[in-house]
């Protein structure tokens, strides 16, 4: 007869476990923190929407075209599982109304049905900002400084803040029209794969990682050259802010990001820790036509997402913001049946101080091997002699030396041994 069937995480998708995910935990407290400190409130969107949310956003990429997850309900409604995070936050602002500027930050998983390798998945998970109704060049300044000191506070060195701007939406048209007058003339030399995107979606080609391609579109018109004076002085406002705050960018002109909403300015901060095919972090960008796109009034937006496992793995590939030590402080050990470890466990917790203890009555080797593995700094020892003169045997893990202690100064005793010598 055949075993249970053997189930895995699926294609493209992992699971996140302890000590890693001490690391994942931190690292979005640091997030929280840091866009805290900056006046973002969390918000938490549907894993879900109605297609049409992002289709309205993303139309000519490859993320909603062609990577979306979709699919019917029960009642037949049309849903997608969030590529992205942006156009959730969005539709909230635009369902709610709340007063401007609205500044928010999430951390959310996103899908996308790509060719997973190391660094993509179909499932993945970014920490972001959106600031929602201000135009001002301060607002950039901003949440571009605030997603590089992030990364930088991490510890990560090898990284670059590459600066564009896409401009209004006049100068974005004219662009268009003379990079889809470039193409056209050299399409033949394009890789095939991008050959059919030069009509309808120009821009798209700039984005391509292949060789063939590249070569064409290092030759190809420069958004820079197209900039109306407005977003010109838009953009100038925006590098000088930067600068008076010490953060340092290049410019990348032709940096054109995944996604179709961006206006003025857009960004990328690159790890050269990674592949070059998956060595942005994150990025991000204005939206300042989103807003309407999604049903509001005309309303400015700027944001980014920082993707948090290719963090991870810059921050392993530079030996920084490494796993975190989830141990705890004290081990209970219990001879006599669990009893004295259930309340001592209890006591020590309620007191502030890390406990754990094995379970199913096991053996005094077993235990003490537990305690061992578990890199607590002291075990507490409950025998049927602790037990009967209402005492605890107190043992530092790291030097074996014991002591009996009276059971009703536990607490205090253990704080006083975990002082000592601080980790
Ligand atoms: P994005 O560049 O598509 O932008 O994604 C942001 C970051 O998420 C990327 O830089 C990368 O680190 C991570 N990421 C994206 N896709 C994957 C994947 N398949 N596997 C692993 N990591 C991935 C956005 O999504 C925009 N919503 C950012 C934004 C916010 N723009 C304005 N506001």
């Amino acid at each position: 007869m055949a075993g249970p069937p053997s189930y895995k995480a699926p294609t493209g998708t992992h699971d996140v476990l302890p000590p890693q995910s001490g690391r994942w935990a931190s690292l979005i407290a640091r997030f929280a923190a840091a866009a805290g400190r900056a006046g973002y409130g969390l918000v938490v969107n549907p894993v879900f929407e109605d297609v049409e949310v992002f289709r309205r956003v993303g139309e000519g990429t490859d993320i909603v075209r062609k990577e979306m997850y979709e699919f019917e309900d029960k009642g037949g409604r049309r849903l997608a599982l969030r590529p992205e995070g942006t156009a959730p936050v969005v539709r909230a602002f635009v369902q709610h109304r709340p007063p401007v500027p609205w500044k928010v930050w999430y951390a959310a998983p996103g899908f996308r049905y790509e060719r997973p390798q190391a660094g993509r998945y179909r499932q993945h998970h970014q920490l972001g900002v959106e600031a929602i109704g201000s135009a001002d060049p301060d607002v950039d300044v901003e949440v571009v400084a605030l997603a590089w000191r992030f990364l930088a506070g991490l510890g990560l060195q090898r990284t670059i803040l590459l600066l564009n701007s896409m401009g209004d939406p006049e100068s974005r048209a004219a662009y268009v029209e003379d990079l889809r007058a470039f193409l056209r003339g050299r399409r033949a030399e394009l890789a095939p794969e991008d050959r059919e995107k030069v009509d309808d979606h120009p821009m798209r080609v700039l984005d391509s990682k292949r060789a063939a391609t590249r070569a064409v579109t290092r030759e190809a018109p420069r958004i820079s050259d197209h900039l109306t004076p407005s977003a010109t002085g838009h953009f100038s406002r925006v590098q000088a802010g930067l600068s008076d705050l010490g953060v340092p960018f290049a410019l990348e002109p032709r940096l054109v990001r995944g996604l179709d909403y961006y206006t003025h300015t857009t960004f990328e901060i690159q790890s050269s820790a990674l592949d070059a095919a998956q060595n942005a972090l994150g990025g991000g960008g204005r939206y300042d036509g989103l807003v309407e796109a999604l049903g509001g009034p005309p309303t400015p937006g700027i944001g980014f997402g920082i993707g948090i496992e290719r963090v991870l793995l810059a921050c392993d590939a530079e030996a920084t913001f490494t796993v975190g030590d989830a141990r705890v402080d004290a081990w209970v050990i219990d001879v006599t049946g669990g009893a004295a470890a259930r309340a001592l466990t209890h006591e020590l917790r309620e007191a502030g101080v890390a406990a754990d203890r094995g379970f199913d009555d096991r053996s005094m080797k077993a235990q003490m091997k537990a305690a061992g593995r578990s890199g607590a700094r002291v075990a507490l020892i409950v025998g049927e002699q602790e037990a009967a003169s209402s005492t605890v045997t107190l043992r530092d893990l790291a030097t074996s030396e014991q002591r009996t202690i009276a059971r009703a100064d536990v607490v205090a005793e253990v704080r006083a041994a975990l002082d000592k010598e601080p980790r």
